[in-house]
């Protein structure tokens, strides 16, 4: 699948629910109203997408939400996607708020898993709590190391907030390495209305690293997890850093992904509205001939890139719609 800029699309983004145990500031409002069940696609409807895009050249799908481990039965579509790892799928892996993995860190490991992204903004109880609006670290903490022992490689998610996590960088840094785990700082986007201030709190990543460079010895490293991330390694602990710049330092040229939602949506752009719909023809009984060429028009239709903004004076998300709609 090569899109009209002559990138190749080998990477989905796969929502399996817009709902999530928690509330984080950034991404949703307190008060969210979630889809009913009519709407959303069953893991069989899921599954079936997932392999038109494989037989189409994508490569790694990635299982977000919501939270996706809340979704019930989500196990049975990573098992029957981790089935088809060699068999034109090379990796199959997870965003998650880690609430859940304690409970299914092994069979993510059975069913192919490799490698997770846990989304944890900080090591302090109280602010991890606001942060959330009402989660419990000790859950995450639970849910990380259980995906350590199941032998799962770990990569933290931050969303860099001034004012809120900013201080902490060092020493999560440190205690990444302490236990293995990589670390990667996210620019907050403005998506969806969250009944924040989201201005208030983003922070340019550029000021980050330098601030992290007194301390730390940044060294460039050729390590790529096919994602927006740019790594380096962290000479003092052996572990990795990552960047998700989207609005200091946008990735889109190298664009490789699109995003499905649990509704069977496909978003071509995190930061565009274009989408196509695959639940009316799904439903509709099509043929997978005529699945593939729907995908097929919908990556001919993928715009060239996100155009963000921090909006500072009328401060508007950039999209109506929340990030939780398309995990990210
Ligand atoms: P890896 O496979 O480990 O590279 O994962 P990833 O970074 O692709 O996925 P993850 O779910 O951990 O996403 C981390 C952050 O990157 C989230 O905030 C996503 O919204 C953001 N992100 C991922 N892809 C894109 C993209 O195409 N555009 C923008 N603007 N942000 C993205
Ligand atoms: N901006 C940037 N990242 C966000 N995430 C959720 N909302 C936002 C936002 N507005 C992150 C989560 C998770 C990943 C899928 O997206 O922290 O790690
Ligand atoms: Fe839930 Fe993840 Fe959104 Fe937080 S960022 S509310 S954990 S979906």
């Amino acid at each position: 699948m090569i899109d009209p800029f002559g990138r190749a699309i080998t990477y989905l983004r796969v929502s399996v629910t817009d709902r999530c145990d928690l509330r984080c500031v950034y991404c949703m409002a307190e008060d969210m109203t979630f889809l009913p069940k009519a709407e959303i696609l069953s893991l069989e409807e899921l599954d079936r997408l997932c392999g038109a895009f494989i037989r189409l050249g994508t490569t790694k799908i990635r299982i977000t939400g919501g939270e996706p481990l809340v979704r019930r039965d989500v196990m049975t579509l990573f098992r029957s996607l981790g089935a088809r790892i060699g068999a034109g799928l090379d990796e199959l892996t997870v965003t998650t708020n880690g609430t859940q993995l304690a409970k299914h860190a092994s069979a993510l490991h059975a069913a192919g898993v490799r490698r997770v992204n846990v989304s944890l903004d900080t090591l302090d109880p109280a602010t991890f709590a606001s942060i959330t609006r009402w989660g419990k670290i000790e859950k995450t903490l639970d849910g990380i190391f259980a995906a350590k022992a199941a032998g799962l490689a770990v990569r933290l998610n931050a969303v860099a907030l001034k004012g809120v996590n900013e201080d902490e960088f060092d020493a999560m840094l440190a205690w990444c390495g302490e236990h293995g785990f990589d670390l990667c700082l996210i620019e907050t986007m403005p998506l969806g209305e969250i009944g924040g201030d989201r201005m208030d709190q983003y922070l340019p990543l550029s000021l980050v690293r330098s601030r992290l460079r007194r301390r730390w010895t940044l060294q460039d490293t050729d390590y790529r997890t096919g994602g927006p991330a740019r790594y380096f390694t962290v000479a003092e602990t052996g572990r990795r850093i990552g960047f998700i710049t989207p609005m200091t330092h946008n990735f889109c040229e190298s664009c490789n992904r699109v995003r499905l939602t649990c509704t069977g949506t496909l978003y071509m752009c995190l930061g565009q509205d274009d989408q196509a719909d695959f639940r009316r023809p799904l439903r509709a009984g099509a043929s997978d001939d005529e699945l593939d060429a729907a995908i097929l028009a919908a990556i001919a239709r993928k715009p060239k890139g996100h155009d963000f903004i921090i909006d500072r004076r009328h401060r508007q998300p950039a999209l109506a719609r929340h990030m939780s709609v398309t995990g990210g």
